[in-house]
């Protein structure tokens, strides 16, 4: 997904811009790029790669000398990665812009102003922004975005400079998120908050259709109409530390050392006299009480957590719940409508699919309750409910701390739900809440162990695939063993239900073939336990992750990690982080970029 900064006031622009974009390189992108006010106009400097590219050429070819200027990031949608599709853009003499997104109608967009005697010179969607501005452009720039914008279709966050106005930078969003920063006597616009948190914590949220203008003077925000807007001044609540590694080698390793604490983050405050309490969410047993089905539409890791929270609320809370992936959901005419509850699980609070699964449940009657990481994203913001997890900034692409407190916040709902529905009783409910809040140490004991894992990891460098398997919830946590392993690893694997071997894909095993067995739900083992025979003896080498309880034969396992043993319902909080690290320690063992895997974006944003 892309990134965009901005930058007004009295450092070097191109310093910060750049310093600016490093702190949204997690975004994942292929080229980058930035344009400042100088006292020659509008000087570009941009380049196919990375940031250090750019600063590489800057110092070739010269560096733009001024204090105000716009910069990006690209990840690649309409037009390779290059020197000339990367941004910014210019649109005839005065439109010089950067934009994250998809312009829908760009064909149709480009058609019209080349009939109109426009000249382009890239493959992207942003050039027909730039020259759509400029078409409009009569010297008012509020009046060129409102009336461009009528004619766009798509996401879009834009930051834009008119050549005619030196020093003011103008913003507009429809869709992808966008901040305005104030810190001294400088003024930001970014993509995401880790951008300027070195400068300032202070920023505005960009509304849809709201345009902001950054000068000297400071920022102000108007409507489409040009009508004043008032704002909020928010403040971050994460500093430049924790977006930083401290120390770890990857941010994914902080991050999964960081899920003792989100956990306690996210818990705790929704705890009250040993009960689950998430009235402050706008969830109230009331509420929650009386809906028909409960869906969980996500996408990825995400959905992945809602494959917990099914399993767990419908044994608990005896409530049908439907699973569904963001992308199938919103194009099967699902028949979820008046009565029924879908709950929108979301890191970033952007995901395009995910975002207009929920908008297409709203509309047909659902009430929606997002599950969010990030603070203020569009998701948190159109949810009738919201529950944020508190894990903090999750910098590396592979998801892992947030699905953590995603899960967490499944077993908070089901309890609450299933004492708000009389099936379970109160003392239950204390007992599983109790348990939940003590998953933190065990999986800081885990984490001591973490060598145990790295050795293990060193088996599966040369498989050209694996399988993940696992019964109920093991089999929920093989879906989230076997993707993480895919994204950063880059070894194939497949998560499989381990009774389902039997009808055809056990013919996949071959000598040698490394399986991951997922056993810690007491009430399956021995169904588990017959599966993994059925590998092993067809020359699998199978690597078991189980509770501290089980001793398993050779004959069983040529691998075991054992995992402190609560009640099955919790073991995938304490069982996934083996397999978190599994793909770790593969991934750098095999010379990966741990937290930025190859064609991958942390949110995407598109579809
Ligand atoms: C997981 O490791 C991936 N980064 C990806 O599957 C991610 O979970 C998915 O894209 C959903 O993102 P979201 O939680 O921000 O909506």
């Amino acid at each position: 997904m892309c990134g965009i900064v901005g930058y007004v006031g009295k450092k070097c622009c191109a310093d910060v811009l750049v310093d600016a974009l490093s702190k949204l390189e997690y975004r994942g992108y292929d080229s980058a790029g930035i344009a400042v006010f100088t006292e020659n106009g509008i000087e570009i400097a941009k380049s196919k790669g990375r940031l250090a590219d750019l600063s590489e050429k800057m110092k070739n070819e010269g560096k733009p000398d001024g204090n105000v200027g716009i910069g990006h990031t690209r990840w690649a949608t309409h037009g390779e990665p290059s020197d000339v599709n990367s941004h910014p853009h210019r649109g005839g003499e005065k439109v010089t812009i950067v934009h994250n997104g998809i312009i829908e109608n760009y064909k149709k967009l480009k058609e019209m102003l080349i009939a109109k005697g426009r000249v382009f010179v890239s493959e992207t969607d942003t050039e027909v922004v730039a020259q759509l501005l400029d078409l409009y452009y009569e010297g008012d720039p509020v009046a060129a975005i409102a009336r461009a914008m009528q004619d766009v279709t798509g996401s879009f966050a834009l930051g834009i400079l008119f050549a005619d106005h030196p020093g003011k930078i103008y913003a507009v969003r429809r869709e992808s998120p966008l901040i305005v920063g104030v810190g001294e006597d400088e003024r930001f616009i970014a993509s995401d908050v880790p951008a300027i948190l070195k400068y300032t914590a202070k920023y505005y949220l960009l509304e849809h259709e709201e345009i902001a203008l950054l000068d000297e003077n400071g920022v102000s925000f108007c409507d489409m109409q040009g009508n004043t807007i008032t704002k909020e001044l928010l403040t971050a609540d994460w500093d430049m530390d924790a977006a930083e590694k401290q120390g770890y080698e990857h941010f994914m390793l902080k991050e999964i050392h960081e899920q003792p604490e989100s956990i306690k983050r996210t818990v705790m405050p929704r705890i009250e006299n040993g009960l689950p309490d998430l009235h402050e969410c706008g969830i109230t047993p009331e509420s929650l009480r009386n809906f028909r089905s409960i869906y969980i539409v996500a996408c990825g890791t995400a959905m992945h957590a809602g494959m917990v929270g099914k399993y767990v609320i419908e044994k608990i809370a005896r409530v049908p719940v439907i699973v569904d992936i963001a992308s199938e959901f919103r194009y099967r005419e699902p028949l979820i409508g008046e009565g029924d509850l879908i709950i929108i699980i979301s890191q970033s609070g952007e995901t395009a699919d995910s975002l207009a699964a929920m908008r297409l449940a709203k509309k047909l009657g659902a009430t929606t309750l997002a599950v969010v990481n990030a603070k203020g994203s569009s998701i948190a913001r159109e949810a009738d409910m919201l529950i944020y997890t508190h894990a903090g900034p999750e910098i590396a692409v592979a998801s892992t701390k947030a699905y953590m407190v995603q899960i967490s916040v499944m077993y908070l709902l089901g309890f609450e739900l299933a004492l708000a529905k009389g099936k379970i009783d109160e003392a239950e409910c204390r007992r599983l809440t109790a348990l939940l809040l003590e998953t933190p140490d065990y999986i800081a004991q885990i984490l001591e162990r973490k060598d145990e894992i790295e050795a293990m990891a060193k088996h599966l460098l040369d498989a050209q695939s694996l399988l993940y398997i696992g019964r109920g919830l093991d089999y929920a946590l093989s879906m989230e063993g076997s993707l993480k392993l895919k994204e950063i690893s880059y070894i194939h694997s497949e998560a499989y239900a381990a009774g389902e071997l039997k009808h055809g894909t056990i013919s996949l095993i071959y000598k040698g073939m490394p399986v991951i067995a997922v056993d810690t739900q007491k009430a399956l083992h021995e169904k588990t336990v017959s599966n993994i025979k059925e590998v092993k003896a067809r020359g699998a080498v199978t690597f078991l992750v189980c509770g501290e309880s089980y001793q398993p034969d050779a004959d069983i396992a040529d691998y075991c990690f054992r995992v402190p043993e609560i009640d099955d319902l919790l073991m995938p909080m304490l069982a996934v982080v083996p397999l978190q690290l599994i793909a770790y320690h593969a991934s750098v063992q095999r010379g990966n970029d741990v937290d930025k895997p190859r064609n991958l974006a942390k949110s995407v944003t598109v579809e």
